[in-house]
């Protein structure tokens, strides 16, 4: 055992890492087995660690560890256990293994701080499943909309008849949600995502704002037919409209820093060779670190949707799933983050998220702060992410210093 933190918690994830809907690569998505094996694992290791443990009504596992001051507001850590498709082990799971082992090294020395603490892992903050993501912290903020229940996933079953089968009631999921001013703060660890931090050869950076993101369904309808028969003039094809709009969004959203858009699911039905499509589905993903820029670039896209299914003689219908506006880090978490970093003797930067995470959902309920670790190659929501030993220890010592030293923010 080379590493006070690291050694033990690189097992963890990579048990975590073992958690998947498929045997050849890492999905764990919303309310399946697999989310409750893992969250009954976090549970576990939140026990061994000192806390209690609470399943709550959004499915988020929330473990408590008390403090001296049982009426003061609590210091809110954690992340996300749920993942993409062909994910890697460390996004989400990091920020929910790291404070648990922060917690246990308070615990064995008997340490109680004047606030309790609570670590939570998250559910559905990737919208995997039904497109719609951060369920779980939305749920916690008080933000939880009871419209996303309507959501399908690919097999047509709606995110409350999911929660239903997870045992848990739709009716209630929004019950978990914090009272104003019960939580004096929200601390994420998370990898970077990007190669930023690498590329300034740091291990750790404090967050000063994670961009908003808006996600939308398109669903276009032309005529199936026969492959060999129908002209080509004469044709209805709905996936190509699909492949245009694809194509334009990528155009639009070329040249404009940090804005950036993405078409990361399309679908042609019936779905045979030797069939027209006559009916494409696709994802519109589409970001920026101002609102404004996002929105505009949305406008453009969803007139130019409209007009490439005009010209194709196509039904068209979309719905958004998903809207967070940029959210801005709290100055005194940055501030805190930044010493907790420079206590483990080494440099580190400011840098903003271009990915969206759990603490920007709390925001409306909390002061909400980040810290970033390096990750090789700034790869990530792909199988190939991968973290350094030495960074993971760093990064838990950050956090450690940054919990041994929180002081309520105004
Ligand atoms: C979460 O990973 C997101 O930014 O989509
Ligand atoms: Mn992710
Ligand atoms: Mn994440």
């Amino acid at each position: 055992m080379a590493f006070r933190f690291a050694d033990r918690m690189l097992a963890q994830l990579d048990e975590l890492g073992r958690i998947s809907e498929s045997p050849d690569f890492l999905v764990r998505t919303f309310l399946t087995p697999e989310q409750k094996a893992a969250h009954e694992k976090a549970a576990q290791w939140m026990r061994e660690a000192g806390m209690s443990v609470e399943h709550d009504s959004a499915g988020n596992v929330v473990g408590r560890y008390e403090g001296t001051s049982p009426d003061a507001p609590v210091l809110m850590l954690g992340s996300h256990l749920d993942t993409v498709r062909n994910a890697g082990k460390y996004d989400g799971m990091l920020g929910v293994i790291a404070p648990i082992a922060c917690i246990a090294d308070l615990n064995r020395r008997g340490k109680r701080l004047p606030f309790t603490i609570e670590v939570v892992g998250f559910v559905n903050e990737e919208g995997t499943r039904f497109g719609s993501p951060m369920t779980g912290s939305r749920a916690i903020a008080g933000t939880f909309d009871p419209a996303m229940l309507e959501a399908k996933d690919r097999n047509g079953i709606s995110m409350g008849e999911a929660y239903k089968a997870y045992g848990l009631d739709p009716a209630k999921v929004g019950s978990c949600a914090r009272k104003p001013g019960s939580v004096a703060a929200f601390m994420e660890l998370h990898i970077e995502q990007g190669p930023v931090l690498e590329h300034n050869n740091l291990a750790l950076g404090v967050v000063t704002a994670i961009s908003g993101a808006r996600r939308h369904r398109v669903e276009v309808t032309g005529l199936a037919g026969h492959a060999g028969t129908v002209p080509m003039g004469q044709r209805q094809d709905a996936l190509l409209a699909a492949a245009e709009a694809a194509l334009f969004i990528e155009k639009r959203c070329t040249g404009t820093p940090t804005l950036v858009g993405t078409v990361g699911m399309m679908e042609a039905l019936p779905g045979a060779m030797n069939v027209i499509p006559g009916m494409a589905r696709f994802s519109v993903d589409i970001r920026a670190s101002d609102d404004a820029t996002r929105d505009a670039a949305i406008d453009d896209v969803l007139r130019e949707i409209e007009a490439i299914c005009a010209r194709r003689k196509l039904k068209v219908s979309v719905t958004e799933l998903y809207n967070s506006t940029a959210t801005p880090c709290h100055p005194a978490l940055m501030k805190a983050a930044e010493e907790a970093i420079r206590a483990q003797g080494v440099e580190t930067m400011h840098l903003p998220s271009g990915a969206g995470h759990d603490a920007a959902t709390l925001a409306p309920l909390c002061p909400i702060g980040m810290i970033f670790m390096r990750c090789t190659k700034g790869i990530s929501h792909n199988p190939l992410e991968a973290v350094l030993p030495e960074d993971v220890e760093l990064a838990t010592a950050a956090l450690l210093h940054f919990i041994e030293n929180f002081r309520t923010v105004q």
